[in-house]
């Protein structure tokens, strides 16, 4: 009997909710947070990111040669930074950018941050390191050609290769 209402119940909900990101965003929250409470004291948290930049640079790398390739630069705030805890002269720092703002709108779950937000006109940062690159164009499209035309791997190169994932806060 319980199974059987319990099942009625899905049926309904599933038919009366709206398929939505919110939705789906508030259901794994708890999830999220025992998970947080479980590992709280496992893991390092940083309240900023360039201490985790720090930490990254120093204890796990050793300041050694490393290729950047960082993916939505705008002002190069992060890159620059990298470039300037990193000084490792064969380290690489690639930038991937439009310059022209994001190509489509970002919904989040407060709000929304709206197509051609962060534009500079195509022009990327002036940042005065020769070790500092940037790639101009979308990802989808350059990162490809990139691979090809440099054949960076961090096998072939033999230094670690660095990715960085910015998550914006929301
Ligand atoms: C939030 S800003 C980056 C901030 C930067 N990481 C920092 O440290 O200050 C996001 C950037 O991603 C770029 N962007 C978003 N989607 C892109 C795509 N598919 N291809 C190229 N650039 C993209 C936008 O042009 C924008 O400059």
């Amino acid at each position: 009997m319980h199974q059987r209402v319990r099942t009625k119940s899905k049926e309904l909900l599933s038919r009366i909710l709206p398929d939505s990101g919110k939705l789906r965003y508030l259901a794994h929250l708890p999830a999220l947070e025992s998970w947080r409470r479980h590992h709280a004291s496992g893991y390092r948290q940083f309240p900023r990111r360039y201490q985790l930049y720090d930490y990254v640079n120093s204890e796990l790398l050793g300041n050694q040669s490393i290729q950047y390739l960082e993916f939505g630069v705008h002002k190069g705030a992060s890159l620059e930074y990298w470039a300037g805890i990193n000084m490792h002269p064969e380290s690489r720092f690639w930038g991937f950018d439009t310059f022209e703002g994001l190509p489509e709108t970002w919904r989040y779950f407060t709000g929304r941050v709206d197509r051609g937000q962060f534009d500079l006109q195509g022009c990327p940062p002036p940042i005065e390191d020769h070790r500092v690159r940037c790639v101009k164009g979308l990802f989808q499209e350059t990162l490809g050609p990139f691979h090809r035309r440099t054949g960076r791997t961090p096998c072939r190169r033999r230094s670690l290769l660095v990715h960085t994932l910015r998550l914006d806060p929301v």
